[in-house]
């Protein structure tokens, strides 16, 4: 422990040094760009879903510690309208740094939401909170820095279950299908470890599984756990996570200089080289992505990557972690108690440097006694981490296959 100490203290303040010669006093003055109050004109329904003909409806839910997040809904298809009302439900959670937006970037017949939709699926988008449209909170702003005091624990303990007992109040009270991406899986692998969400969820589709991420290849990601980048920001003050903010750029591409990453392009460096968005496909995820989250969320991923384990946030104190938690460490999730008999359909990438394979093994692993007519692995070769969800030709390697997985689910 004290050695593990000492090398944390030495790195951080190698990182201190490297952060006031690079950046100076600025940095704290970031995060605060005129954001929140938003109309319904500005909602997502509005600018991705309406504008493109499909009837959409703005929902908000609120947590249990007063996060006000945005949810949408879009009952029914354009090419396949019809408005019964016992249709499968289906949730799309999306990843970290990103939104539901992700869903809904791409044409209509290549974006998870719109495809869902269109097949006969009541289709319903969450955004954690955070991100531009979930800003909102009962007493904080977004300003404070209590409102960044979070990780994926929370998401996971908070947002998750009060947006899956929305969709399965406002659907009749029929369990839904869940689809996860990245983030968006680990808060759900780590609710059904603990029985959670289990009376309201009748199967998850998992993309980009993360769990363990000891063996994660993406160079940038990497580094910056090693080196304590997220840990150092948080110390100084910014709880706050922009990742298109001044620090973090500055930051990021100091690491990309000093151990020879090519970063020209920062959404390779990171997720690993996608096979398949288009370039227009990039240019509007760029406009929308990527989103901020809090800097202790970050952290958590720090600790996972360096400690690999998957674990509730470690506090790197004794004290405060019984304070929270009853013992001295954070409580292990033990991903062996996933019911075997819940329907999962799990798709990961032979390039993704996130959810990497080695990674994904160590996962599969937890699930090795999952009940074989319940489980459906899907391995692509060429998909990182981003093809996923938005990829040109996801629709044919990934989501037919995703419909097919729910339809026989329902029909059983
Ligand atoms: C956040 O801070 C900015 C800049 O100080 C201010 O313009 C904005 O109104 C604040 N927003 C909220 C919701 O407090
Ligand atoms: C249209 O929706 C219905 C359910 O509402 C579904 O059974 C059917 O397969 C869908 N058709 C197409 C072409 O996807
Ligand atoms: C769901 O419905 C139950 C029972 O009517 C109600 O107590 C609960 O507050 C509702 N929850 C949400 C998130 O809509």
């Amino acid at each position: 422990m004290f050695m593990k100490m000492t090398g944390i203290l030495s790195s951080v303040v190698l990182v201190f040094f490297f952060f006031h010669e690079i950046i100076g006093v600025k940095t704290r003055l970031i995060s605060t760009q005129t954001r929140g109050q938003l109309t319904s004109d500005e909602g997502i329904c509005k600018l991705l879903v309406e504008s493109r003909g499909y009837v959409c409806e703005e929902h908000t839910v609120t947590t249990k510690d007063g996060y006000i997040l945005s949810l949408q809904r879009i009952p029914t298809g354009l090419t396949n309208y019809t408005l019964e009302d016992s249709k499968p439900p289906v949730l799309l959670q999306h990843g970290v740094l990103m939104d539901g937006v992700t869903w809904l970037l791409n044409p209509p017949d290549q974006s998870l939401a719109f495809i869902l939709a269109d097949s006969g699926f009541d289709v319903w988008v969450a955004n954690s909170r955070g991100t531009k449209y979930s800003l909102g909170h009962m007493t904080l702003s977004f300003n404070d820095s209590a409102y960044w005091d979070w990780s994926w624990d929370e998401l996971m303990e908070y947002d998750l279950p009060e947006i899956v007992q929305y969709v399965y109040n406002q659907s009749g009270e029929q369990k839904l299908h869940y689809v996860g991406h990245s983030q968006g899986t680990l808060i759900a692998l780590t609710a059904f470890s603990q029985q959670k969400l289990l009376n309201m969820v009748k199967s998850a589709g998992l993309l980009c599984p993360i769990a363990y991420l000891s063996r994660m290849t993406s160079p940038l990601a990497k580094n910056a756990a090693e080196n304590f980048v997220t840990e150092f920001m948080y110390w100084s003050g910014l709880h706050e996570f922009v990742p298109r903010g001044e620090a973090v750029m500055t930051l990021l591409k100091e690491i990309c200089r000093k151990q020879g990453i090519d970063c020209t392009d920062f959404l390779t460096s990171f997720t690993g080289v996608n096979c398949c968005l288009s370039t227009s496909t990039v240019s509007t995820f760029l406009q929308h992505e990527p989103q901020s989250t809090a800097t202790k969320n970050m952290i958590h991923y720090s600790q996972m990557a360096r400690d690999g384990t998957i674990a509730r946030y470690d506090y790197l104190d004794p004290n405060k972690n019984k304070e929270q938690y009853g013992q001295a460490k954070p409580p292990e999730y033990d991903l062996t108690n996933i019911p075997n008999n819940l329907p999962l359909f799990i798709a990961h990438g032979g390039r993704d440097e996130l959810a990497d394979v080695d990674d994904v093994k160590f996962l599969l692993d937890n699930l090795k006694n999952h009940d074989r007519d319940k489980f459906f692995l899907h391995f692509i070769e060429d998909y990182a981490h981003a093809d996923y969800v938005l990829a040109m030709n996801a629709k044919e390697f990934v989501y037919d296959r995703l419909m097919d997985f729910f339809r026989k689910v329902d029909q059983s």
